[in-house]
């Protein structure tokens, strides 16, 4: 049973006083809803001519859901009455819990505990309810009822649905289902994401929220549904606050909101900045089809708008659509002289209904025009109502999008409003309308996007669990020079290098290895090496000794505490570009995969893309081709192409290495040199920790 099914409804702290609360909950509910209602108040035997109840236990007949709106305190003893009459839904509207601190953690915990106890659901707590406009159901306090329409909402911020539905029904915007999800202590957005895509009455779904409580299963739902119904997304938090303890560049470079960005990227999601444009969005998505492409007509009576539209669009990334032959000749037969003809067509400051009518006409039947954006400025000649009706005729029609933009104040909203009863969009700017057309065509890509399943490579998993158990029997969560051999067991080419103790040593590592050499000290204590002169490059077999000591000498000198665990002789791996390429752990959900353009600036230009694994081939391609260096990857001004292909099978094997071990926090392959096309990327230095088990 859905929350939505619910047929008898028991609202715990229905108040006798019409400011509160409960009082306001039960006065919605009696105004919509025909299933049985029960208010539930021990000191009142009648509420708004309802038979009241002291206790849901005291109710004769079932009860399928169960309101609740009295103080958090009391809120447990109410679910174990609830759980004894065997309620299935509670929705706790009380505030008082984990949003407060530690006691209310506590409480919230405590009804956790009894809803899990009698199989039942909640929503909530601290929640302003849910709304089912076709069966009627309305458990907020809300003093505006939404609309019938088809798009289905939910809200992490109750105050955020109690403004929403103050500004829906002024502009008279309908909605199919409206939840505000509280603190989702049990039911949370993938729970509402099942119910909204299987509800036939919603059409496009838009969420605020503020965190994912289930990152993986988020994706794993949103994949299905966006290739049916568009899913908007209002993400807050976008910049990122407080200090995380990271101890590397890919660690610190990503943010929290770059693993909602490679979410929402990853599964179809569209993700807006703003309440405004959720909505504009909203409009297009829920009153208008799907465009077959990008390719927008525009319609206007002033140059001016016409070109601030035509910038707009191309901005965004629509293309003016090129007309066909027997359109030209159609618009120049039904227009002026003057009147041009060509996107965007200018139907000029005079024009009337008809003249717009035989215009959109003409675009609604050219197969090369995808979609029509339609300006109107109040002009003496130009009647709004008429060309609103004009519009709402002729688009109904065909099954291609028409989005207005009537331009102005007073003059134009009559017209405006033929165009809401007529479910056509109006934008009261070109912009606005140029954002909400691209999300369609946006949409209509993702309708069509496939997501294969990530490429498996033949890997030494064998190897890598040694290595991690090695380090775990000697308490060590952070991996020395043994991860680049992980590196190697997941066939990522790495460069030659061995640990020493002495400079006889290292001449003997480096003539194995091959001359010349780059000396490097080995310390868990120092970060960034080269600062303090702690790497040699280049170091022939004749100065091999020297070098040895002069690292030795300075880390001595500038971090006389630093652990010297030895000095790595390494291969001297030609010149190529850097690049960083690296994976953390998020919490809640799961592990992203960054790529970027290394060397010492990674964190000031901060050129990275993410990806959250498991990655397929598409994914680690579009991250490549994102960053902003892309074009230098692929040869400017005459320099040779770039291996971008081992890079993309790094990417993968990075991001199959991190599925396999999950007890990977942090890699940070950096640098990571990239040749020429045809030969292979090498790893030169790796930082790798695993979690610390409880
Ligand atoms: N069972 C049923 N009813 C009871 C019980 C009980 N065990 N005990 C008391 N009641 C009755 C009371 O007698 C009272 O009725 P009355 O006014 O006729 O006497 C009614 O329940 C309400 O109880 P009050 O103690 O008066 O509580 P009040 O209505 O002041 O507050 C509320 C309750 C609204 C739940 C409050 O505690 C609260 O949490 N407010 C915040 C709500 C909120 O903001 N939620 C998040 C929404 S999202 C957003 O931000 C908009």
């Amino acid at each position: 049973m859905t929350v939505f099914d619910a047929k008898s409804i028991a609202i715990v702290g229905a108040s006798r006083e019409g400011n509160k609360v409960g009082h306001k909950i039960l006065k919605n509910l009696i105004s919509s809803y025909s299933g049985s209602i029960y208010p539930i108040n021990p000191n009142a035997s009648e509420i708004l001519g309802i038979a009241c109840y002291p206790n849901v236990k005291d109710i004769p007949n079932s009860v399928d859901m169960a309101v609740i709106a009295v103080p958090s305190k009391i809120v447990p003893s109410v679910l174990e009455d609830c759980g004894v009459k065997n309620v299935k839904t509670a929705v706790i509207i009380s505030s008082g819990f984990k949003e407060t601190g530690i006691e209310g953690a506590k409480l919230e915990k405590q009804c956790i505990n009894i809803a899990k106890k009698y199989n039942m659901q909640i929503v909530g707590p601290n929640c302003f309810g849910v709304i089912d406009t076709d069966s009627g159901i309305n458990t907020t306090f809300a003093s505006q009822s939404p609309l019938k329409g088809n798009i289905g909402f939910m809200s992490q911020s109750g105050a955020l649905c109690a403004a929403i539905l103050d500004w829906a029904s002024t502009e008279k915007v309908g909605f199919s289902k409206f939840i505000s999800l509280g603190n989702k202590a049990d039911l949370s957005e993938n729970d509402f994401l099942q119910i909204l895509y299987d509800d036939p009455n919603t059409k496009v779904i838009l969420i605020y929220i503020e965190g994912l409580k289930d990152g993986q299963g988020f994706i794993k739902l949103t994949r299905r549904i966006t290739k049916e119904k568009p899913v908007v997304v209002l993400k807050a938090g976008r910049t990122e606050s407080g200090a995380r303890a990271v101890a590397s560049h890919t660690g610190t470079l990503a943010g929290s909101d770059n693993a909602y960005d490679a979410i929402f990227k990853q599964s179809g999601i569209i993700r807006v900045d703003s309440s405004e444009e959720l909505f504009d969005y909203a409009m297009a998505f829920s009153y208008q089809p799907l465009p077959k492409g990008n390719r927008v007509a525009i319609i206007t009576n002033a140059g001016g708008p016409g070109i601030i539209a035509t910038d707009a669009c191309e901005k965004k990334g629509l293309r003016l659509a090129s007309f066909k032959r027997k359109t030209i000749d159609s618009l120049k037969e039904n227009l002026p002289s003057a009147a041009n003809i060509y996107n965007p067509v200018d139907v000029l400051g005079d024009a009337t209904h008809e003249r717009f009518a035989s215009t959109l006409e003409s675009l609604m039947n050219d197969s090369n025009v995808d979609s029509v954006l339609v300006l109107l400025t109040p002009q003496a000649m130009t009647d709004p109502i008429a060309v609103a009706n004009t519009i709402a005729e002729i688009s109904s029609k065909y099954k291609k999008p028409v989005l207005c933009s009537f331009m102005g104040g007073s003059a134009v909203v009559p017209g405006i409003d033929v165009l809401k009863e007529n479910n056509i969009p109006n934008y009261s700017y070109p912009e606005r309308a140029a954002s909400s057309l691209m999300s369609m065509v946006i949409q209509k890509r993702i309708t069509e996007q496939e997501y294969p399943n990530p490429k498996i490579f033949d890997v030494d998993k064998e190897t890598v669990k040694k290595i991690f158990s090695s380090a775990r029997s000697e308490n060590r969560v952070n991996l020395g020079l043994e991860a680049l051999d992980v590196l190697k067991a997941y066939g990522i080419p790495i460069s030659k290098s061995i640990i020493v103790s002495n400079p006889k040593d290292a001449a003997k590592a480096a003539d194995e290895i091959g001359y010349p050499v780059a000396l490097k000290v080995v310390s868990p204590d120092i970060l960034h090496k080269s600062d303090i002169g702690a790497v040699i490059t280049n170091v022939k077999r004749d100065n091999i000794i020297k070098s040895y000591n002069q690292i030795i000498n300075k880390t001595l000198k500038f971090m006389p505490k630093a652990r010297i665990l030895g000095v790595l002789v390494q291969e001297m791996v030609p010149d190529g570009v850097e690049i960083i390429l690296g994976s953390t752990k998020d919490p809640q959900i799961g592990h992203l995969v960054m790529f970027g353009l290394g060397g010492i600036y990674v964190e000031i230009l901060k050129d990275v893309s993410f990806g959250l694994a498991p990655l397929n081939e598409k994914i680690a391609e579009s991250m490549i081709s994102n960053i902003k260096a892309y074009s230098l990857l692929k040869g400017v001004r005459g320099e040779k192409p770039y291996d971008i292909d081992s890079i993309s099978d790094s990417l993968l094997r990075v991001s199959q290495l991190v599925t396999d071990f999950p007890e990977i926090v942090e890699i940070d392959i950096n640098p990571l040199k990239v040749f020429e096309k045809g030969k292979r990327c090498k790893a030169i230095d790796v930082r790798m920790i695993l979690e610390v088990k409880k």
